[in-house]
């Protein structure tokens, strides 16, 4: 457990707070490339507690500004998309993609006013389906060279959908290799040959076993972290009953993503982007080392389970994540649905909107997250000690060139676990005949 105080830094990320200020130093998914696909490219954006509007101007760019006119304060998501900018439909303010006021058609004909109007503006790129927002000081960072984003587009399919906690217990699930033992088992084992587009429900590696079996039978994980220079590398074996070990990779990049393996062809790169200190949304990269996506069908499966135009999920707080006992009793261990996204939001919403860790207790199997943590308040003192250059990729190092990172499930049967893991990843990359996977 730890301190109010200590607890308060670590996940409030408003402008000019401890954790906020980390966050800003790295781009941060701001939007879908499907939602401004519509006849009118605007859209409201909050993120890290700051209104913003997204709009693609006529020139095709993309710009990122504050969502309250700097006039008067209407907002500029019901603007006017015209004249290469959005023009506010109070007085007719005009800002272009910059947030720069170029024209105040009520105001004197020679006033040079607009001039000196500049609201906030962040610069925004587009990767792979997902729209990333820069909101710190500087320059932004380097992405890195990871496989979501080496990737042609053919092969990575994007997707969010709105959890209402605070983004850093959000976060912290996804660094818990144990859950899945039991949040997300399975009493009884699907036919992996309907497994496409879903997590945990592919064969194990190179077995027979489902992964659902897998799972089941073995929940005592041996968890070993390492820090990367992106952040951290999971490794959760699980020591099978004929001598063989399923080794399980995912890795946390720094500061609010993770990558874990989905299946024997994709791999999943997950962002937990805080909206405000109470809500978040994860933002998803599917990639596949294999065929290109059926992007149709994975898109098709989360619409189902989710609202537009906010991606809030059908099941939720408000109608029990849909629970059934009968369900609880012979099908799944949460009641919940087959939908292992609804068991993570259940629990991560379940904590309350802000997790009180001065009462929680971890546990063995909470490595990554005392791990995790520990960074962050580095990365946390870095910055209040004025040393960017110390976060995780600022730091001198060219994060252009990191690669990966490795996501995999593989089985081992000599107890090397360490060359069963790289020998498995290595075979995936060099059979990824479409784009070039390679690395180091
Ligand atoms: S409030 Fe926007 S132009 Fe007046
Ligand atoms: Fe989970």
């Amino acid at each position: 457990m730890i301190s109010q105080d200590l607890n308060d830094r670590i996940t409030r990320i408003g402008p000019a707070t401890a954790a906020g200020d980390v966050l800003r130093r790295y781009w941060q998914p701001a939007a879908l490339l499907d939602e401004l696909a519509g006849q009118r490219p605007v859209v409201p954006v909050r993120l890290l507690g700051e209104d913003l509007v997204l709009f693609r101007d006529s020139e095709g760019k993309l710009g990122l500004i504050g969502r309250h006119c700097p006039h008067r304060g209407v907002d500029l998501c019901f603007g006017r998309l015209e004249d290469n900018g959005l023009r506010c439909p109070f007085h007719g303010w005009h800002f272009n993609r910059d947030g720069q006021c170029v024209e105040q058609p009520g105001e004197p004909e020679a006033s040079l006013m607009h001039e000196k109007i500049k609201t906030t503006s962040y610069p925004v790129v587009e990767r792979n389906g997902i729209i990333f927002a820069y909101m710190g000081p500087g320059e932004p960072p380097a992405f890195p060279n990871f496989d979501c984003f080496r990737a042609p587009d053919t092969h990575v399919f994007a997707f969010k959908g709105l959890w209402e906690c605070n983004w850093l217990q959000a976060l912290e699930i996804g660094i818990d290799p144990a859950h899945a033992s039991f949040l997300h088992r399975f009493l009884q084992d699907e036919d992996p040959k309907e497994s496409y587009g879903k997590q945990f429900r592919d064969k194990a590696a190179n077995t027979e076993i489902p992964m659902t079996q897998l799972l089941r039978d073995y929940p005592r994980p041996e968890i070993h972290v390492e820090d990367t220079e992106f952040g951290m590398r999971i490794i959760a074996l699980r020591h099978l009953e004929d001598g063989r070990t399923h080794v399980r990779v995912t890795n946390q990049t720094f500061p609010e993503a993770i990558t874990i393996p989905m299946s024997r062809e994709m791999i999943i790169t997950q962002w937990h982007v805080p909206v405000d200190d109470e809500n978040c949304y994860w933002y998803s990269m599917f990639t596949s080392f294999g065929a290109p996506v059926n992007k149709d069908l994975m898109r098709e499966q989360r619409l189902r389970e989710h609202s537009l135009p906010g991606y809030a999920p059908l099941k939720n707080a408000r109608n029990n994540y849909g629970f059934d006992p009968d369900e609880q009793a012979e099908l799944t261990y949460t009641g919940m649905g087959l939908d292992i996204n609804v068991h993570d939001q259940w629990a991560v919403e379940s904590m309350g909107a802000i997790q009180d860790r001065t009462t929680e207790h971890l546990g063995k199997t909470d490595a990554a997250i005392i791990h995790f943590r520990r960074k962050l308040r580095a990365a946390i003192d870095a910055l209040e000690n004025n040393k960017p250059q110390d976060l995780p990729m600022w730091n001198g190092g060219d994060a252009a060139k990191i690669t990966g990172p490795i996501a995999n499930d593989t089985i081992c049967s000599d107890g090397n676990w360490r060359a069963a893991y790289e020998a498995g990843d290595r075979a995936r990359r060099t059979g990824c005949s479409d784009w070039d996977a390679a690395i180091d």
